[in-house]
C-alpha cells in the first residue's frame, strides 16, 4: 500500500471534510500518512491528528518561512513533543530564500537549532530547501547530517544536488510535480537516482499533480505520482509502491512496527 510522507491534513483546506477524506484513505490503497508541523500551531495540529487516527504519524518543527516565531523555551516544547509516540521526525525545518522572510541569518540559526535538536532525540529531518541550494548544503554538511539522515522533501534541485544528498543517506521526496510537464530536471532525478531512495509525498493541499493541477491535493492523487515514476523507471507501479513504502518505513524507522 502507498505512504504518504508529506501531507498537511491540519490545513484549512480540509476544514469541511477532513474526517471524510482521512477515513477514505484505506480504500483507496493509502496505509499511512505523516502529517508534517510547519509552526508551533500546526505541529499541536499534527498532534491532535496523530492521537485521532491510528494511520496518521506526525513531524514536529518550524518551516523556515515561520522561525521568527521561535525561541529557547519553544524547542525545549518541541524536545519534549519529539519523544511523545507516532512522532516520526523534526520538520519540516530548512531554507526558504524564495519568501525570503524572516531574514537569512535568523532562518539558518534555527534551522541548525533544529538539526542539532534531530540529533539529541534521534529522530530523521524532513528538509524543506527552496532557492537555498548552497547554504542548505553546506549547513547540513557542517552539521553532519549525514548521521541524523531524512528526507529533502518536495527535491526541486538537478542531478548534482541529488548526488550529494543520497551521498549523505537521504531519502528524496518526489510528489504531484514529477507530472508537470515542464518538469525535466525533476524527471532527470527520478531516471538517475536509485528508487530505494525515492519516497512518495503529496504536501497536501499544495501541488495537485497532472491531471488534477491546480485542485485541491491529497493523498488520493498518488496513483498518477506512482506511473509517473513507474514509467521513468521502467517498473511497474506495484512495484513502486512497493519500494517506496519500505523506503519511508525505513526512513522514518518505522520498520518492525507491524505498519
Ligand atoms: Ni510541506
Amino acid at each position: 500500500m502507498i505512504f504518504d510522507t508529506h501531507v498537511h491534513y491540519d490545513d484549512e483546506a480540509f476544514q469541511e471534510d477532513r474526517d471524510t477524506v482521512l477515513k477514505s484513505l484505506a480504500e483507496h490503497g493509502i496505509e499511512a500518512v505523516v502529517n508534517i508541523g510547519a509552526s508551533i500551531q500546526t505541529t499541536k495540529n499534527t498532534l491532535q491528528l496523530m492521537k485521532q487516527y491510528p494511520f496518521v504519524y506526525g513531524a514536529v518543527g518550524v518551516h523556515p518561512s515561520e522561525t521568527g516565531e521561535l525561541t529557547e523555551p519553544l524547542m525545549d516544547w518541541l524536545r519534549q513533543v519529539a519523544s511523545e509516540p507516532k512522532v516520526v521526525a523534526i520538520g519540516e525545518i530548512g531554507l526558504d530564500y524564495y519568501w525570503d522572510e524572516p531574514a537569512r541569518e535568523v532562518q539558518k540559526h534555527w534551522f541548525v537549532r533544529q538539526l542539532e535538536l534531530a540529533r539529541q532525540v534521534k529522530l530523521p529531518v524532513v528538509i524543506h530547501s527552496r532557492d537555498a541550494a548552497q547554504d542548505t548544503l553546506d549547513i547540513m554538511k557542517a552539521e553532519h547530517s549525514e548521521e541524523i539522515g531524512g528526507v529533502i522533501h518536495c527535491f526541486s534541485y538537478g542531478v548534482e544536488l541529488a548526488r550529494e544528498y543520497l551521498k549523505m543517506g537521504f531519502y528524496l521526496g518526489i510528489g504531484g510535480v514529477v507530472t508537470f510537464a515542464n518538469a525535466k530536471k525533476l524527471k532527470e532525478v527520478v531516471e538517475y537516482m536509485p528508487a530505494e531512495r525515492i519516497v512518495l509525498e503529496t504536501d497536501c493541499p499544495y501541488l495537485s499533480p497532472v491531471p488534477n493541477r491546480g485542485k485541491r491535493n491529497s493523498s488520493l492523487n498518488l496513483p498518477y505520482v506512482v506511473d509517473m515514476i513507474a514509467q521513468l523507471k521502467g517498473m511497474t507501479p506495484e512495484e513502486v509502491i512497493a519500494v517506496t513504502s519500505q523506503n519511508a518505513k525505513r526512513m522514518y524507522r518505522l520498520e518492525g512496527t507491524g505498519i
